[in-house]
């Protein structure tokens, strides 16, 4: 099917100015005089001492380096918040729309300044100092920004956890990135239901301490009041402690490559990696997608309904906006809470001009029907952004059409927490959009297909998207493994740094993300490494052997699909399965709840030991047409053993 192109209409045309030739200009231009580019478009943050020298990176195997800016120095939240005072002080930059739809609040730069100097100041009384690392484990409220820029005002860096991430996998990342400080709540709120963020946080500590990471600070801010257990001595109460301290802090002057913060993700293998991102780049880049992506205009309210725990968070709630002096909104709660119509009601009632959502909210919206969205107006909305997996173009068309009545561009944007900012994607005003694409590179991005033996693909194109050069948002390393960053992302491709993705290039240069063409699965636009669940699987006591795939889900995008080969006697049954799934919440959280476990007596394996995940995955999505050679396994029964049992997976 040829698909549809949605010509620019002239009212996008308004805002920041580019059109379709001024793109093509400034990307050639990007291209062309990396330096020169990159040098004009860093004065758009201040710096305390200006840098000389902009880029200096090398993919070379052996020697991966990534340094912008580098004898520039700076502070991130000074550019978050100081520099807008004068014109802005008395502007909301943060909108705040709690779970409750009774619940919200307003905070003005000003005040911003005074609530972010005082975490900063309790962080230094607490010890904190420049590169010690903070974790925060946080619902969606302001006090999470307050504490990432408080981070970055004394120049620690952060290290933020999703708030649904388990105890297990919270102590997990505070032994990674060696951190003794942690900032919480009591409990966070999400559809109405109380999650206990205290409680998680303090068995964490417990693990952490067991396995050598004491933490001796833990800051907890008071959402709802629920009963929680205090340690004298370690815990501080936010509300209380913020009374004591002083309203100023002075901001650290940071090297523009000193580390901003470190973000575990997910990867084909091995536990979860700490992305580390440095400042001065990492805010020239994220503050100049904003603009231009979303064609950010002065004024208007932006919402990003991503949760902090993840990059999206980072760098389209936080940093981005308020480096652009921009009203930047947080959500709290859940898209059906209190009903389908949330998130439009949202939109009606604090004016949003630009929202930024996910395919698989979009696709679960979608079947609620389109009265949720219609009796609402919507009238404030211009831009509207998707993030995380493929948009598939029915859901994209329902978005254009049904959300935003064919008067908004949607700008379908491709990223990874690696890659700091959007990478691919369209600009609003000045890309012909197709659903289902996210389009064109951004300036100074270069993606390039190549085949699985690394020849490289011109023109239309199936292959393995690779970059062949940075750009300033790059991540800069593995948090203390420079050879395992090496080893995931160069390697492969040697000279080139590897998404992991697949992608399609059409006939107009257009790029078709096509999803993971690694171990890793996306679970509602969640990043979730098949290793991960596999060793929770195994480490069950009647677990023998386990394989995860991704299979297609219609609301999800990707589910959870598990292969489990249990234990010599031990008999399968359904409240096994019920206890293993409960298994891998409690280890990772429920964010990995296996959807389908299919017990096998056998999984396919090469003479060599390997299990055959290609063959797995075709019968997790019922393309059994399609399993290709299957003359290499140890046991070709094996796999018709797995067909006919596929009746049993629940
Ligand atoms: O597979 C791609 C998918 O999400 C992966 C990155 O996940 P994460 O690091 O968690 O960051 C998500 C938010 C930036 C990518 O490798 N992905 C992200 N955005 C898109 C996408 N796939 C298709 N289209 C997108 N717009």
């Amino acid at each position: 099917m040829e698909p549809t192109v949605v010509d620019i209409k002239d009212e996008w045309k308004q805002g920041a100015g580019l059109d379709e030739a001024g793109y093509a200009a400034w990307y050639a231009q990007s291209l062309q005089d990396p330096d020169g580019f990159w040098g004009e478009q860093g004065k758009r943050i201040d710096w305390i001492k200006p840098y000389t020298r902009v880029k200096n990176t090398s993919f070379e195997p052996g020697n991966i380096s990534i340094k912008w800016y580098e004898d520039g120095t700076l502070n991130v939240s000074a550019n978050c918040i100081d520099r807008h005072l004068e014109k802005r002080g008395n502007q909301t930059a943060i909108i705040w729309e709690g779970d409750d739809p009774a619940d919200s609040r307003a905070i003005t730069y000003r005040e911003l300044y005074e609530e972010v100097c005082r975490m900063a100041n309790l962080l230094k009384e607490r010890g904190v100092k420049r590169g010690d690392r903070v974790t925060l484990y946080m619902p969606m409220i302001p006090e999470a920004a307050f504490a990432m820029l408080a981070c970055s005002r004394v120049g620690a860096i952060h290290s933020v956890v999703f708030g649904g991430f388990s105890p297990d996998a919270l102590a997990g990342r505070l032994e990674g990135a060696a951190s003794s400080v942690l900032i919480t709540a009591d409990e966070g709120l999400r559809g109405g239901r109380k999650i206990p963020l205290k409680k998680n946080a303090d068995r964490a500590v417990e693990i952490a301490g067991k396995a050598g990471q004491a933490v001796d600070t833990v800051i907890v801010v008071r959402r709802t009041g629920g009963d929680i257990n205090v340690v004298e001595g370690r815990d501080v109460w936010w509300h209380e402690a913020r009374l004591t301290v002083a309203a100023e802090c002075p901001p650290e002057e940071m090297s523009a490559e000193d580390p901003l913060f470190i973000l575990y993700t997910s990867g084909s293998t091995g536990k979860p990696k700490g992305v580390l991102h440095t400042t001065g780049g990492y805010l020239v880049y994220v503050s100049l997608t904003h603009q231009y992506v979303f064609d950010y205009r002065d004024g208007e309210v932006y919402w990003c309904s991503a949760d902090v725990g993840w990059v999206t968070g980072h760098s389209y709630i936080v940093y981005g906006p308020l480096a652009n002096g921009g009203t930047t909104l947080m959500f709290e709660g859940v898209p059906n809470y209190p009903d389908t119509s949330r998130f439009w009601q949202v939109v009606d009632k604090h004016k949003v001009s630009i929202f930024y959502t996910a395919p698989t909210a979009i696709r679960a919206l979608m079947g609620a029907g389109d009265e949720p969205v219609l009796k609402t107006s919507r009238k404030s909305l211009r831009v509207l952004g998707s993030v995380g997996e493929p948009i598939n173009p029915e859901a994209w068309n329902w978005y254009y059409r049904v959300v935003g009545q064919e008067r908004c561009p949607v700008v379908d944007t491709w990223w990874q927490t690696e890659t700091g900012g959007i990478l691919i994607s369209p600009l609003v005003g000045a890309t012909k959009l197709k659903p289902g694409s996210a389009t064109l590179p951004f300036f100074g991005v270069v993606p390039q297909l190549v085949d699985n033996e690394g020849k490289v693909l011109e023109g239309a194109a199936d292959g393995n998207l690779c970059l062949t050069d940075s750009w300033p948002s790059q991540m800069r390393t593995i948090f203390g493994d420079h050879d395992r960053f090496e080893q995931t992302y160069f390697s492969t491709y040697p000279g080139k740094y590897f998404t992991g993705d697949g992608c399609r290039r059409d006939e107009d240069g257009y790029y078709w993300i096509t999803g993971r063409v690694d171990d890793v699965i996306n679970v509602s636009g969640h990043r979730m490494g098949t290793a991960e669940v596999e060793s929770s699987l195994v480490a069950h006591p009647l677990v023998s052997e386990a394989a995860v795939v991704g299979y297609p889900h219609d609301i999800k995008g990707q589910g959870i699909y598990c292969y489990v080969t249990l234990m010599e006697g031990v008999e399968p049954t359904d409240e096994l399965r019920k206890e293993l799934v409960q298994h891998v919440r409690n280890d990772i959280g429920a964010i990995a709840s296996p959807d389908k476990i299919q017990f096998s007596p056998g999984l396919p394996k090469t003479r060599s030991g390997k299990i055959m995940r290609r063959i797995l995955r075709k019968i997790a999505e019922d393309d059994f047409g399609a399993l290709g050679d299957t003359s290499t396994l140890a046991d070709p029964g094996v796999v018709d053993d797995l067909i006919g049992n596929r009746q049993n997976r629940k």
